[in-house]
C-alpha cells in the first residue's frame, strides 16, 4: 500500500489545473448502460472509482475504449446482463447508479446492496422508495436489489431524506423517468452541480427533463434515447481542496479549470476568513494572507458548503486562531480524520455532529492514516502546514477522487514523496525518482492501471 512523506512549511506557488468532476463522471457512465449505442465523455479525469465503473460497466457487457485525450467512449449495444456483482459494488457505493439504467434497459435488474461505509451510515431506501413510485417492483435478496418492472410509469416522486435530498438517488430515479411512459415530477431534487450535468447529459441524448437545479425536477419520458457526446464538469472539489492547499500553506496559487460559479460558499468562506480570492468563470487566484477569522461552518447539501470539503475546511480551521466548529448535516459522523489531525497538535473536539476547534499557532508533523478520501485530503493540507514531515499511510483513499494530487502539489512547490511501506523489513520503500518529477499525466497510473489498483482491497465510501 502506498503512504505519503509530508515535509511541511513550503508555502504553494504556481498555477495547477482542475481535473474532470468523479461525481459526475460516475453516474453519467452508469447511465450509458440505457442507451443502447456509443456516448462519447470527454474530461473524465483518471481516477481508481473511474477504474471500478469501468470494471462494473465491462462485467456487465459495455465496451469501454479510454482514450490518451482524457475521452472516454461507451458502447453499451451489447450489454446483455442486468446483474452488477457484490465484488464490484462493495468497492464504491456510485455502484448503485446501474440500477436505474439496468432496470429501464431490461425491465429487470439484480445490483448488490453497497455494503458498509466509512463516512456513516448510508441507506439508499430514497433510491428505491423512488423506483417502486416509478412502478417497479423492488425487494432484497442475498445482499442484491431486486427490481422489475415491465412497463415503468411516470409519477410524483418525493425523495426527501431525514439528511436533506439524495445526489446519486436523484441520478438514479430520473434516470428511469427519462424512460418511463408520461411525466414525472422529483421533489426534494437534489441540486447539485454534478446533478445539473447528468440531467444535460440526458437532456443531450433526448431525454426531456426541467427544472434542473431546482429541488423540483419534471420529466417527461421519451422512448428511447441516442448517441450522445459530453464534457464532463471540472471538479468543484478538487478545485476547493486546492483552494485550501494554498490557504493553508499561506501560499500564492492559480487554479485553473475550476467551477467557480458552483463555489460560491467555498469561496466566500474562505473570503470571510480572511483569504484574498479573485475569481473569473474559470479561474481562481487563492493568495497567501493568514485566515485570520474563526468560523462557525455548517455542511448542508447544495448550495450549502459541500461535506466532501468539510475535512479540509477542518484542517485549514485547526490552524486559524480562535474559535470555530463545524457541524456536518449531511454525513453527521464523517469526522474519522479529527482523531487524526489532534494527533498532529489540532485541538478538535467532537460533540454529535459539531466539531469543536481551538485554532492552534502550529500543526507538527506526525504518523497519521487516512479513513477515506476526503479525510485524506484534509491530512495531506495539515501536513503541508505542520512542521517537519508526517507520513500519511493508507493513502489509496486519495487515489479514489484525486489524479496526480501530490504531483500537481510538488509542482506548486509542496515536498511530498509517495512510498510502497509493503516491504520486509518495515522501512518504506521509496518509488523510482521519476514518480515524484514528473508531470501529472504521466506521474499517475493511467486509467488502465487495473493491475496497481487490484492489489488494493478498498474500503467503499
Ligand atoms: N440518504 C438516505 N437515504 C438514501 C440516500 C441517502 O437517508 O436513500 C442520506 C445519506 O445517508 C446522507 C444523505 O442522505 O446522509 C445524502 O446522501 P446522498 O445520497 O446525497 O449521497 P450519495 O449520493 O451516496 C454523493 C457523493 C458523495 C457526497 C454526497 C453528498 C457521488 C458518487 N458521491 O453520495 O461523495 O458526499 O453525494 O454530497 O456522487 C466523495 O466524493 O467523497 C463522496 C463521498
Amino acid at each position: 500500500m502506498d503512504m505519503f512523506f509530508v515535509e511541511g512549511g513550503h508555502p504553494l506557488h504556481g498555477s495547477v489545473r482542475v481535473d474532470g468532476s468523479k461525481n459526475a463522471c460516475l453516474p453519467i457512465m452508469a447511465a450509458s448502460l440505457a442507451i443502447n449505442g456509443e456516448v462519447v465523455l470527454q474530461q473524465v479525469p483518471q481516477l481508481r472509482d473511474i477504474v471500478t465503473m469501468r470494471q462494473l460497466l465491462q462485467s456487465i457487457g459495455a465496451t469501454l475504449d479510454f482514450r490518451s485525450d482524457g475521452a472516454v467512449q461507451i458502447d453499451s449495444r451489447n450489454v446483455r446482463s442486468s446483474v452488477a456483482p457484490y465484488e464490484l459494488v462493495r468497492q464504491m457505493r456510485a455502484g448503485v447508479c446501474v440500477l436505474g439504467p439496468l432496470l429501464t434497459r431490461f425491465g429487470h435488474a439484480r445490483v448488490s446492496l453497497p455494503g458498509g461505509c466509512n463516512i456513516g451510515h448510508r441507506p439508499i431506501d430514497l433510491h428505491l422508495r423512488g423506483l417502486a413510485a416509478l412502478g417497479a417492483d423492488i425487494r432484497l435478496e442475498g445482499g442484491y436489489i431486486v427490481a422489475e418492472a415491465r412497463q415503468l410509469r411516470g409519477a410524483d416522486v418525493d425523495l426527501c431524506g431525514p439528511h436533506g435530498p439524495t445526489v446519486t438517488g436523484t441520478c438514479n430515479v430520473m434516470m428511469a423517468a427519462a424512460l418511463a411512459k408520461g411525466h414525472t415530477i422529483i421533489r426534494s431534487a437534489a441540486r447539485e452541480p454534478e446533478v445539473q450535468d447528468f440531467a444535460q447529459f440526458l437532456n443531450r441524448a433526448g431525454a426531456r427533463i426541467s427544472g434542473v437545479g431546482t429541488s423540483i425536477v419534471e420529466i417527461q419520458g421519451v422512448e428511447q434515447l441516442h448517441n450522445v457526446c459530453h464534457t464532463v464538469i471540472p471538479d468543484r472539489i478538487e478545485a476547493a481542496t486546492l483552494a485550501l492547499a494554498a490557504a493553508i500553506t499561506r501560499g500564492n496559487v492559480m487554479i485553473h479549470n475550476a467551477p467557480t460559479m458552483d463555489m460560491t460558499r467555498v469561496l466566500n468562506t474562505l473570503v470571510e476568513m480572511g483569504v484574498t480570492v479573485d475569481t473569473t468563470e474559470n479561474t481562481l487566484h487563492v493568495r497567501g494572507s493568514a485566515p485570520r477569522f474563526p468560523r462557525f461552518l455548517m455542511a448542508e447539501p447544495y448550495p450549502g458548503l459541500p461535506t466532501d470539503c468539510q475535512a479540509q475546511f477542518m484542517a485549514l480551521l485547526s490552524t486559524v486562531p480562535g474559535r470555530s466548529e463545524i457541524t456536518d448535516r449531511v454525513f453527521p459522523e464523517r469526522f474519522m480524520h479529527a482523531a487524526e489531525l489532534v494527533r498532529m497538535g489540532a485541538d478538535i473536539h467532537i460533540h454529535g455532529n459539531t466539531a469543536m476547534i481551538n485554532g492552534v499557532t502550529r500543526l507538527s508533523a506526525a504518523p497519521v492514516m487516512a479513513s477515506d478520501l476526503r479525510a485524506s485530503a484534509a491530512l495531506v493540507l495539515a501536513a503541508l502546514a505542520a512542521e517537519g514531515r508526517s507520513e500519511i499511510r493508507r493513502v489509496y483513499h486519495l487515489d479514489r477522487g484525486y489524479h496526480a494530487f501530490e504531483t500537481k502539489l510538488n509542482q506548486l512547490g509542496a515536498h511530498i514523496r509517495r512510498v510502497n511501506d509493503e516491504c520486509a523489513n518495515g522501512i518504506p520503500r521509496p518509488h523510482s525518482a521519476s514518480r515524484f518529477a514528473v508531470a501529472p499525466t504521466v506521474d499517475r497510473p493511467s486509467i488502465d492501471g487495473q493491475t496497481r489498483f487490484a492489489a488494493v482491497d478498498a474500503d467503499p465510501e
